[in-house]
């Protein structure tokens, strides 16, 4: 089904950047990886993330979560919660239990958002969420058609937030443009995809000095500088895996926020880091079954297909649309400090039950989830 389509996509160009092809093998509705099974974050699927390992990320984000919206809840009366990402509508859930339990005047208070595309993942989140059905709206209505590229979906109008906005791994799996250095022309040619007759292959795309300028303010937008002694010794090849419509989703959502925080759980790295030697062949990874897969263009809406976030690049369009950066930290410190918080207001003790201790540790140790994961936050405070 996925196959064809990239195929009649492929006909009429010749080729297709990287990030149309991934756009397409993640998110052609009814065909892409996102669209074929609610468990697929988790022990049946691919890979694990923070939401799949067990209640406890949702309970401390909770925590942390309501001790920001209180304050702005006492002012402003009602105020939001705004996730994207939500996938099957886990994280949702056990937000939503935690607020009802632990802070009920909040609960009654709060708007919960899903910002969601797509129609069939809706569905899942609506059966997850059944409970709580009467707190939870879905803005915006579904995509019907395979998506082009770069446009980021979101239902958002500008300054129409109060509250926060917070997703865990949405920006990583992002549609991304594969620039590679060329020293022939002392500038980055750009991976594209193309067809043998048996199997999609890598083709570089044609090059012009309009599409090397075009690649070059890319890398500008991401705080990425080359300066001309890297660039002599720079090995052919080295590569840069860029996600302009990850910049493009947090620029708007930074524009939808009239007052509070926006965030994210996400891989990534900072604009020096993806310069280092051994990231030459960029951060782009396919997984299937929890193992790392060959060939990111093989059997395209059957493997995840993912890639480092550039944090660098989120600082500067978040500050350029008024936000100010609170931090950007490994996951462990966050919610390491989030926990010894919740303690404090618990006379010490964390009323966690074992389990929930087997998914902190999955959540901090820095062998698992709690240094390759990074918490990025901004807020925009309130016009005096
Ligand atoms: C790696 S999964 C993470 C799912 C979930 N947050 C978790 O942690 O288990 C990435 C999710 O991002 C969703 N996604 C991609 N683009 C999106 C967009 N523009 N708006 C909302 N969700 C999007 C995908 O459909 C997918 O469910």
């Amino acid at each position: 089904m996925l196959v064809p389509t990239l195929l009649e996509d492929l006909q009429r160009h010749g080729w297709l950047r990287f990030d149309q092809f991934m756009a397409r093998a993640l998110y052609c509705p009814g065909s892409g990886y996102y669209e074929q099974k609610p468990d697929n974050p988790g022990r049946h699927g691919d890979y694990y993330t923070n939401v799949s390992v067990g209640p406890l990320f949702a309970e401390l984000l909770a925590f942390q979560l309501a001790n920001w919206l209180e304050p702005l809840a006492e002012r402003a009366g009602t105020v939001f919660c705004v996730e994207a990402a939500a996938h099957d509508g886990r994280l949702a859930r056990e937000v939503l239990k935690w607020f009802a339990a632990h802070r009920p005047d909040l609960s009654r208070r709060l708007r919960y958002l899903i910002l969601e595309p797509s129609a069939r993942r809706r569905s899942w989140q609506m059966a997850t969420l059944q409970a709580w059905r009467h707190q939870v709206e879905w803005p915006g209505s579904p995509t019907e058609h395979c998506p082009a590229n770069q446009d980021a979906w979101m239902p958002l109008s500008p300054q129409s937030i109060r509250g926060a906005i917070f997703s865990n791994e949405l920006l990583d799996a992002f549609p991304v443009r594969r620039l590679c250095w060329n020293p022939r022309i002392g500038s980055w040619s750009e991976w594209g995809v193309g067809w043998d007759g048996h199997r999609f292959v890598w083709i570089l795309l044609p090059d012009s000095p309009e599409a090397q300028q075009e690649r070059e303010g890319l890398l500008d937008k991401f705080g990425i500088e080359v300066p001309p002694a890297l660039r002599a010794v720079l090995p052919e090849g080295f590569t840069l895996d860029l996600s302009p419509s990850a910049l493009d989703w947090w620029a708007r959502a930074a524009q939808s926020l009239a007052e509070g925080w926006l965030l994210t759980f996400d891989y990534g790295l900072s604009a020096e880091e993806v310069l280092q030697p051994h990231r030459r062949a960029g951060t782009l990874r396919a997984y299937y079954r929890h193992h790392l897969a060959p060939d990111p263009l093989a059997q395209p809406g059957q493997q995840d297909l993912t890639a480092h976030v550039i944090f660098t690049g989120l600082r500067r369009t978040g500050e350029a649309a008024g936000l100010t950066t609170v931090l950007h930290e490994p996951q462990a410190r966050f919610l390491v400090r989030v926990a010894r918080q919740w303690a404090e207001a618990h006379q010490g003790r964390l009323p966690w039950d074992r389990a929930r201790l087997r998914q902190f540790q999955t959540l901090v140790h820095p062998e698992h989830f709690g240094r390759a994961f990074q918490v990025f936050i901004q807020k925009r405070l309130a016009e005096t």
